[in-house]
């Protein structure tokens, strides 16, 4: 992976800066203390092409790849971290998903505007009960023949009430929890639509952030967003877009805090030398750019996996967002303190960049969301315990029927729950089957059962077409050991076993003496 800048990169991040510092710089200090939307640069960004950029030109885009797009957010974000926000969110969160998963008709109607910057998109998820739980949702739509009718609101939106198009969640089954949310596209203007007052904020002040209200508000039927019941995938996956242009701005704020540090550290004199001879400090600089240069090499290959078209980047992303927030974080709470007074007061910028960078670790999902969703990577998004529905048998007869449905290898083990004679009885079933045989650690410890039979954490692990439990209670520790298993059966004289949890069909009752049962049957 080679991320040097290319000569194309270079001139538009040049271009770029130069739009920023003569536009945008100043009038910055105004529009963050008044909490007003940048709409004015905001449009001029468009007029430049740089509210589409990595959308084809064919719809309206620059024909930018990702990589390029979160270098221009990131330069955007070292003068305007709120504009950084207003950027990504329109292209991420609204233009995105309708170009990703619209019908051709959706984004012939929508991407040219959008991509041009004639209009701005925003995205509508979150919820008062459905922050980092988003999927929550409690905002209805009803299918009504020939349009949708959306109920309920949303809050913390950027761009509310300034954007035009909104991609908007709404439960269409609430019986189908995550797989019964679907995602629209809702125009300002339509009936029953409406936002509520700015929220007064700590960072990106100039970034605005309102309610969406829904109250009746009728979407026509082909507003659909891809299929119903389909968007949380358009959520989650429009938000691991959005975290690289998060990921981006976090840069951008990082970087800018550091750059000014160093110029101050070299000129700024106390005790008869420049700060930059005092280790304490050189050195802190020496591990933030460590830091910066790692989250960049992050931030750039999720990047380059979306423009490689890798089916799912949402792991690369966290990690790029969680590394460039924390440093962004990190580095302006030191820039503002290597600067002193200077760093505390309004001239200067860097008090804005610390209270800037703060959302940065909370929005398009927290630090947090980050770890779950990396830790998800790296032990399975199965880490959530699955209950199962056991079916509870009559009789050793009708396990002998089911059995017959599920042929393949069965391993008989049992547990403390059985006698020496059990056991022997279970080594009978085993041979009469052509099985393997196992114990519970409990029965190992017990002298029910030898070392080597042991199926667990600490002992083997087994995956038959059939694993039958006789007489174990069912620890995790054992379940670990068999959970790859076919079908789970489970036989116990206490119903409430933490095995019957794990196990697909059981039998309650005395356990040697079903076993004498399957003996003579099977
Ligand atoms: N891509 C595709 N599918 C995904 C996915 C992804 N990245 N993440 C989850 N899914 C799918 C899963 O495969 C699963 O599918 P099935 O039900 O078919 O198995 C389904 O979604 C549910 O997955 P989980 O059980 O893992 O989901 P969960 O309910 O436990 O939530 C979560 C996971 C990561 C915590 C998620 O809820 C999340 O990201 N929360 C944070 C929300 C967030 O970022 N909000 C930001 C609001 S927008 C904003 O901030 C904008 C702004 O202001 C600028």
């Amino acid at each position: 992976m080679n991320f040097d800048y290319t000569e194309e990169q270079l001139a538009l991040k040049a271009q770029i800066r130069a739009f920023c510092e003569k536009e945008i710089k100043p009038e910055m200090r105004r529009l963050e203390d008044a909490q007003v939307y940048p709409l004015r640069t905001i449009k001029m960004l468009g007029e430049m092409g740089f509210m589409g950029m990595p959308f084809p030109k064919e719809y309206g885009g620059m024909g930018l790849d990702y990589l390029t797009y979160v270098m221009l957010v990131e330069e955007i974000s070292k003068i305007s971290p709120s504009h950084g926000v207003a950027v990504q969110t329109h292209h991420a969160l609204a233009t995105w998903p309708i170009f990703t998963y619209g019908t051709e008709e959706q984004k012939r109607k929508y991407v040219p505007d959008l991509a041009s910057g004639r209009k701005i998109g925003a995205f509508g998820l979150t919820e008062p009960n459905a922050g980092t739980d988003a999927a929550m949702q409690q905002t209805v739509a009803e299918d009504k023949g020939d349009y949708w009718l959306l109920n309920g609101s949303k809050m913390f939106i950027s761009g509310a009430g300034v954007a035009d198009v909104y991609v908007v969640m709404a439960m269409t089954d609430k019986s189908k929890g995550n797989h019964g949310i679907s995602a629209f596209i809702v125009e300002k203007g339509m009936p029953g639509f409406s936002f509520g007052t700015n929220e007064d904020k700590l960072g990106i002040r100039s970034s605005t952030v309102a309610e969406l209200l829904f109250n009746n508000c009728r979407v026509p039927k082909e507003n659909l967003l891809y299929e119903e019941g389909k968007g949380f995938k358009v959520a989650m996956t429009a938000l691991d877009v959005g975290r690289l242009g998060i990921a981006a701005q976090a840069l951008g704020i990082a970087q800018e805090s550091f750059d000014m540090t160093v110029r101050y550290m070299k000129h700024r004199e106390q005790f008869g030398k420049p700060l930059s001879s005092l280790q304490a400090l050189s050195f802190t600089m020496a591990e933030l750019e460590t830091k910066i240069e790692g989250a960049r090499f992050l931030l750039y290959r999720a990047a380059d996996h979306l423009d490689q078209g890798k089916s799912d980047i949402s792991v690369t992303a966290a990690k790029a967002k969680l590394a460039c927030s924390t440093v962004a974080m990190e580095t302006t709470l030191k820039a503002v303190q290597f600067h002193g007074g200077y760093g505390y007061i309004k001239d200067l910028p860097l008090e804005r960049y610390m209270r800037d960078a703060k959302i940065t670790e909370i929005y398009e999902g927290t630090s947090e969301v980050m770890k779950m969703v990396i830790s998800g990577g790296i032990f399975g998004r199965g880490a959530k315990h699955e209950e199962k529905q056991v079916r509870i048998l009559k009789d050793a007869g009708e396990l002998k029927a089911v059995l017959a449905e599920h042929p393949g290898d069965i391993c008989w083990s049992g547990g403390r729950g059985l006698t020496t004679a059990g056991f022997e009885k279970l080594k009978q079933l085993a041979e009469k089957t052509g099985g393997g045989f196992g114990a519970s650690r409990g029965a190992v410890r017990a002298g029910l059962a030898k070392e080597e039979d042991q199926v667990g954490l600490t002992g083997r692990t087994v995956a038959p077409a059939v694993y039958v439990a006789v007489g174990i209670s069912g620890m995790t520790q054992h379940l670990a050991g068999m959970k790859g298993s076919g079908l789970v059966v489970a036989i116990n004289r206490n119903p409430q076993a933490p095995i019957f949890a794990a196990a697909d069909v059981g039998l309650v009752g005395d356990a040697e003496e079903i076993l004498d049962e399957l003996l003579a049957i099977l």
